[in-house]
């Protein structure tokens, strides 16, 4: 493929999700990254020139700043926009809802992350459950770590005609690793106020027929999410039925606490010794061995790495959207083989 077939693909916001959106649509075939757009000044700015990533100012005055910082800066969010094909809003929480008009004025396909509503662009994407339905699209919005796991998994039941209902309860990780100076929790645990958490209801924005509820609870912690579900199968089936189920997501790892993978720390560990750029692990690590069935009930436990799991949904959102690959599969292949997803992890 020749640079001018590749899809020119901006990031806008280079934290914990856009620098591993950035390092993934590089590692892509059919993509380039025109660059990267912030509003910082310090060392996570000065990561993206290193990195080879043109730099870009959120606006005039950012990049002024990033000039006086000593930066490397080639121009404004606008004219970085200028020269895109797609945009992946990365910004925390909230400040991507006001860039859609920016991205529609100027006819540029754009996706969201887990921080915004649904209402910001009307569709909420997970590869594998309604890939087509974000064809062609001018925006979809990538659904937040815990509910892409929560998708992922139930998909592959309903796939396999074994889901009726599901209830899961959520271990949520305190805060981001690196900023885990400024916020988080120690030595307690904190219930979410509502039940049903909003996992559920978000993971019904993607696939409205979901009998789904959560709970959570904020743990004092930085690695991962931890799930617990038990879910009401259509039918007693067996514990091979179930784990084969899952085995047709390529995007579902099936670990075994026998292999010493006892703990969230291990798996992160494994990713750390594969040499996954940041530990990634984009896969749901769900634990095979600990898997239980009993007549038509199911009770099963994951990780989500919270960082890493929407890094392949979202290159695929970029394809639907840009039309460049048909077919939910054909992209999600080519994502995985680009970033290295598997399913045995080892
Ligand atoms: N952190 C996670 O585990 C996680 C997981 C899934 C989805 N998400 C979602 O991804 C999105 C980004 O979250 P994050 O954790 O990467 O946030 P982050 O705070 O780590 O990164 C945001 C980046 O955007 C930059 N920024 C701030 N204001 C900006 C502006 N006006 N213009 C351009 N850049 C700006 C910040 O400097 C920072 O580099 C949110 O919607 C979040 O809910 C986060």
């Amino acid at each position: 493929m020749t640079e001018a077939q590749k899809t020119r693909v901006a990031v806008n916001g280079y934290g914990v999700i856009g620098k591993r959106v950035a390092a993934a649509v590089v590692q892509q075939p059919d993509m380039s990254l025109v660059g990267v757009s912030d509003v910082v000044t310090d060392w996570r700015a000065r990561m993206v020139t290193r990195n080879g990533f043109p730099l870009f100012g959120a606006t005039a005055e950012h990049a002024g700043a990033m000039r006086t910082a000593g930066l490397d800066v080639t121009g404004t969010l606008d004219e970085l926009l200028g020269q895109a094909d797609a945009v992946v809003d990365c910004t925390p929480k909230r400040i991507a809802a006001k860039n859609v008009e920016v991205y529609r004025r100027r006819g540029l396909k754009f996706i969201l992350q887990g921080g915004e509503k649904h209402s910001a662009t009307g569709h909420s994407f997970v590869a594998e459950s309604n890939y087509s339905s974000a064809l062609d699209r001018e925006a979809t919005r990538v659904v937040s770590c815990n509910t892409t796991s929560i998708v992922r998994t139930l998909t592959a039941l309903k796939r396999a005609g074994l889901l009726q209902r599901a209830r899961g309860t959520l271990l949520r990780r305190a805060t981001d690793p690196w900023e885990s100076h400024e916020s988080g929790i120690m030595n307690t645990l904190v219930p979410e106020p509502e039940i049903p958490s909003h996992q559920g209801p978000d993971a019904q924005s993607v696939d409205p027929d979901l009998d789904v509820v959560t709970m959570a609870v904020k743990v004092p912690e930085t690695l991962a999410h931890l799930h617990y579900w038990s879910i009401q199968m259509t039918r007693a089936a067996s514990k091979d039925e179930v784990l084969n189920a899952f085995r047709t997501s390529s995007r579902i790892a099936l670990i075994n606490t026998g292999d010493g993978l006892v703990a969230l720390n291990t798996v992160k560990e494994l990713m750390a010794d594969r040499g996954r750029p940041h530990d990634n692990l984009y896969e749901v690590a769900l634990w095979a061995d600990m898997l239980r069935v009993q007549g038509d009930e199911l009770f099963y436990a994951y990780m989500v790495d919270n960082q890493a799991i929407v890094i392949p949904e979202t290159i695929d959102a970029i394809r639907a959207l840009t039309g460049t690959a048909r077919a939910a599969h054909e992209s999600i292949v080519r994502t995985n083989t680009a970033l290295g997803i598997d399913t045995s992890l080892m």
